[in-house]
């Protein structure tokens, strides 16, 4: 679904924080990244949908070659990003964040319901300002905004910093509904090993911009010293 070959990324030119890399996401798979601070996990994500400025090498998203493509043409071709720190707008509405989420797309998805069915919550909330609510339910809103366009692959950047561990079994549980019924693929970045193990099947370990290890998510549980080995300071 998503093959990144050979890929060189940079903020400034000629300075590459990703290095040559490789990544490769199949149909329905649920993929975490995982790295210490500074490793490349959030210019990955960024480069995927299209927020790079300098750039090389192959990324292909149901083979459509998307490198260099504008993020609005990503995003139209199906792919969702929740960024880091998850940026929504807290002087808006829950109601009228959900709309900035599809505001701008060529085909008019938008299905309000399955946001609300996932997250009740949110309907309960629907005339609330969104920052005067929980950053638990701060990143429930975030991820509501990303599935509202119906999106094929949903980037998630580090979702669990700075929320309650509750919260993130609830929101680990609700994405891999969301994954089954909805037939979504999941990169998730994390440096959170109780969402990492919750969600995903594969976890693939990032150093300087490289793709450095991949395995599967049942040795997270079984080695705890190959976890230390990437993330550890
Ligand atoms: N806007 C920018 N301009 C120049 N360099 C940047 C910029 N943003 C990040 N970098 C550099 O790129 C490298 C990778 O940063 P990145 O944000 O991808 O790391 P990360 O793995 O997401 O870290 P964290 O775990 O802290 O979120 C770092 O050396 C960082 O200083
Ligand atoms: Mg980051």
């Amino acid at each position: 679904m998503l093959n990144i070959d050979c890929l060189h990324s940079a903020y400034i030119r000629g300075a590459n924080i990703l290095k040559n890399l490789s990544f490769h996401i199949k149909p329905g798979e649920l993929v975490a990244v995982m790295g210490r601070n500074g490793m490349g996990k959030t210019t990955l994500v960024k480069t995927i949908i299209g927020l790079m400025p300098y750039l090389s090498g192959d990324i292909r998203f149901l083979e459509e070659k998307i490198l260099g493509r504008k993020s609005y043409e990503i995003s139209n071709l199906g792919v969702a990003y929740v960024p880091q720190g998850r940026e929504i707008f807290k002087d808006f509405t829950v109601e009228q964040n959900l709309l900035l989420g599809v505001l701008g797309k060529k085909k008019k998805v938008s299905d309000f319901d399955l946001a609300y069915q996932h997250f009740p919550i949110l309907a309960e909330r629907r005339k609330q300002l969104a920052g005067t609510m929980s950053g638990g339910q701060q990143q429930q809103l975030a991820i509501a905004r990303a599935i509202i366009g119906k999106p094929k692959l949903l980037l998630l950047d580090e979702p669990s910093e700075g929320i309650q561990p509750n919260i993130v079994h609830e929101i680990a549980a609700t994405l891999k509904q969301i994954s089954a019924t909805e037939s979504l693929t999941i990169l998730l970045i994390e440096q959170n090993l109780e969402l990492v193990t919750r969600l995903v099947d594969r976890v693939d370990f990032i150093e300087n911009g490289q793709i450095v290890h991949s395995v599967d998510v049942k040795i997270i549980h079984e080695d705890p010293e190959l976890v230390a080995r990437f993330m550890s300071v």
